[in-house]
This record gives C-alpha cells, sequence and structure tokens, in this order.
C-alpha cells in the first residue's frame, strides 16, 4: 500500500532537486513504458529514488479495454518492471490504446456495456495472473459517449472492482474533465462511485477551450490543478479519509518548488483530515 500522502511523478528533469530536498512527498510514480528498456540513466536514477520512497508504477499501454486481447509481450514488460522495483503500488487505465500491430499514443474510451465489462474484467484478471497481484484501474477522461452504453461509468468500475478484486484509482480532475465535457455533474458522479475500492487518487491540471455547443476541457497534465478540482478532492477526502494522492505534471514542466508546492497543498488537505480523525478518536 502507498501512504496516505501526497506523491508526485517522478521526472528526470527534478532529479537532482529531489535528492536535495523531498521533504512531504510520500511517494513517486512512474509510467512503467518509460521503464522497459534494461539499463541506463533512467534505471539508475529510478534505482535511487526507489531506495528512499515508495513507489507507484503506472501503466499507460496494456489497452485494458483492447477489444483483442491484450499483448503478452508488452505485460511481460511490465511484469519486468514490477519484479525489479518492488512497487507499493500498480495500475492501469479503463480504457484503450492499440488494435492489432498499431499502438495509438492515448487513451480511448469504451462503450460501456456488458460485452466489454466481461472483457475488460477478463484482462485484469489476466494482467493480475501474470504480475501477481491486485491492480488499481483507472477511471478516464473522455471527450464522447458512447450511444451503445448501457451502463453508467461509476457502476462499471464498481462491477469491475467487484468481478476481478481490483481496487480502484480515482483520478478527481478526469471526473471534472469529463462531466463538464458531458454536461453532467461531477458530485452525482463521485455519490454513485465504491470510494471504499480507492487506493490511490490522481489530480492534474487541464486545459479549457470554449467550442460553439459549449466548454470543452483538455486532460493535459501541463497547469496545475484547477480550483474547482482542489474543491471536489476536499470533498472526497472529507468523506473517504486520507488517501494517497499523487499530482501528475507530464507536460510544460515546471520547476521542482512549484511541483511541490502542488503536492504540500494536497497534503496539508490530507493533513487536516487526519487530525480531525485523530481527534475524533
Ligand atoms: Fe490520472
Amino acid at each position: 500500500m502507498l501512504p496516505a500522502l501526497p506523491g508526485v511523478g517522478f521526472k528526470p528533469d527534478h532529479f537532482a532537486a529531489i535528492r536535495q530536498d523531498a521533504r512531504g512527498i510520500g511517494f513517486f510514480e512512474i509510467h512503467a513504458e518509460n521503464y522497459m528498456g534494461a539499463g541506463g540513466l533512467p534505471h539508475a536514477q529510478l534505482a535511487a529514488i526507489r531506495a528512499d520512497h515508495a513507489l507507484s508504477v503506472h501503466g499507460v499501454g496494456l489497452s485494458i479495454g483492447g477489444a483483442r486481447g491484450l499483448d503478452g509481450a508488452h505485460l511481460d514488460r511490465l511484469r519486468r518492471v514490477c519484479d525489479r522495483y518492488d512497487p507499493e503500488s500498480v495500475s492501469e487505465h479503463l480504457a484503450w490504446s492499440s488494435h492489432g500491430a498499431d499502438y495509438l499514443n492515448d487513451l480511448l474510451p469504451l462503450p460501456y456495456t456488458e460485452e466489454t465489462l466481461a472483457l475488460v474484467c477478463d484482462h485484469v484478471d489476466q494482467v493480475q495472473g501474470v504480475l501477481g497481484r491486485r491492480i488499481l484501474l483507472e477511471n478516464p477522461a473522455t471527450y464522447l459517449c458512447f450511444a451503445q452504453s448501457t451502463i453508467p461509468e461509476t457502476a462499471f468500475l464498481a462491477e469491475v472492482a467487484r468481478r476481478s478484486g481490483c481496487g480502484l484509482l480515482l483520478d478527481v480532475n478526469n471526473v471534472f474533465v469529463s462531466c463538464t465535457n458531458h454536461g453532467t455533474d461531477p458530485r452525482a458522479w463521485l455519490a454513485d462511485f465504491p470510494l471504499h475500492r480507492v487506493g490511490e487518487i490522481h489530480l492534474a491540471g487541464h486545459d479549457a477551450e470554449t467550442l460553439p455547443s459549449g466548454p470543452l476541457l483538455i486532460d493535459s497534465h501541463g497547469a496545475p490543478v484547477a480550483e474547482p478540482v482542489w474543491a471536489l478532492y476536499a470533498e472526497v477526502i472529507a468523506q473517504a479519509g486520507p488517501l494517497p494522492t499523487l499530482v501528475e505534471w507530464d507536460n510544460d514542466l515546471p520547476e521542482w518548488p512549484v511541483l511541490a508546492a502542488e503536492a504540500a497543498r494536497a497534503g496539508a488537505i490530507l493533513a487536516a483530515r487526519g487530525a480531525r480523525l485523530a481527534h475524533a478518536c
């Protein structure tokens, strides 16, 4: 288990600064696909980080929702990363990103039907069997809905967790982005979501555009966490209690103190909730 503290995505640009001062950072998260090579500087840096910190391995390329089955070679590469670093958490997305030999650099949405539910459960079972561990599955940021969908996203995720035994990764920014794009209420989404299954939370910044049809939010991971997302996050923590919370910042990377300050803001919300829990006891 990851500690119920703030974490950040590890970026090589920040390596020297992290070695100087990583106070308040409870864990680091990496994208598994960046560490599937055999050696070199990436592994040397990650080994140094891992020696001192809890680690989350976050896959972005398994295509768990893919219609043609998982890529066994890619799953084996993920297994090797996990065996090498023995992370406290492994996670992937409720999305697809490859079809046959075509790999797309994006996390694409699924129709939420009984057919895709069975397929995703089968794939999560397969991943957990190969890795020999429970994984967390993350709610996606989406920009369209399928007319074929018959199951609400929250119920779909809850059922995947129930059938497969996996945990869930709640990306609060993704909730806000998706609900804004679809004209629905993020608080209603969260009210239907099984918070007791959550093993980690993600926060991230998004970009905003205005289309003739209305606002469009893009899950860019290239900006500070937006104020409405902080508000939703505080409500989640008030309800669920302290949970490991990652600040994702992958594009237009800021200097380390800026990212550390975002993590500290999450840490203050977690600490305030933890103090109220302690007081209640
Ligand atoms: Fe995320």
